[in-house]
């Protein structure tokens, strides 16, 4: 099975890489997860890249939380997979708890999680995350991305990113998981070539079209 190819933009981009992107050919298989208002600017009916969102809101459906956007509303502008739980948004604040509902309302809008965990992982997720996320493993994938690892250049060794894939699945049932932190053309086929890993999460790389369509061709 093709493994899955996510970036996350983070609190990047335009309109015009928005355009680059949206004119590329051959990106239909990978997500792209845009900032929230460049998933507004997104043309309607749009058929390229997969489109992400990177967070939402605790609060589903529709009223009166200013500032919020729901899962209902990323849905309803086609997006297909959300990240949770990023360590920059838990780092900043956001709780087991929160992270959990976001979950709930992504998963109950059918779309797909991409639920963020770092090398602490069996302290982040609780009892309850786990119930859900084995209840829900068609819909949710769990993205392992060490601290270390993140906009540093530093990768941990294949032997350690696949150790960690295997204990993810041998606690947690046959979740998918994907391997986020700094991953670039020059190191994503030996990683999207580790067996127990389904996919990556890339940031900074995912901003520059040609290096991800090196990294979606090994995937
Ligand atoms: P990076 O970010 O690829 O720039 O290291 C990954 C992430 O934070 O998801």
């Amino acid at each position: 099975m093709k493994k899955l190819i996510i970036g996350n933009w983070k609190m990047n981009g335009n309109i015009d890489l928005l355009e680059n992107f949206v004119n590329a050919e051959g990106m239909d298989d990978v997500v792209i997860s845009l900032p929230n208002i460049l998933i507004g600017a997104v043309p309607h009916g749009f058929s390229g890249f997969k489109i992400g969102a990177q967070d939402c809101s605790v609060y589903s459906g529709y009223g009166a939380h200013t500032g919020e956007v729901s899962a209902e509303m990323l849905k309803e502008l086609g997006v297909s997979h959300v990240i949770l739980g990023h360590s920059e948004r838990r780092s900043a604040g956001e709780s087991k708890e929160q992270v959990l509902q976001k979950l709930k309302n992504v998963v109950n809008n059918n779309m797909i999680a991409i639920l963020c965990v770092d090398e602490n992982y069996e302290s982040l997720l609780d009892n309850e995350t786990v119930d859900f996320i084995t209840k829900y493993s068609d819909n949710v994938f769990l993205a392992y991305e060490p601290l270390s690892a993140i906009g540093t250049g530093v990768v941990p060794t294949v032997d350690e990113i696949s150790d960690v894939a295997s204990n993810i699945k041998a606690k947690y049932g046959d979740i998918r998981v994907l391997y986020g932190g700094s991953v670039k053309s020059s190191n994503s086929s030996e990683i999207l070539s580790i067996q127990n890993i389904d996919g990556v999460l890339i940031g900074g790389s995912s901003l520059k079209l040609e290096e991800l369509k090196k990294i979606n061709y090994n995937a």
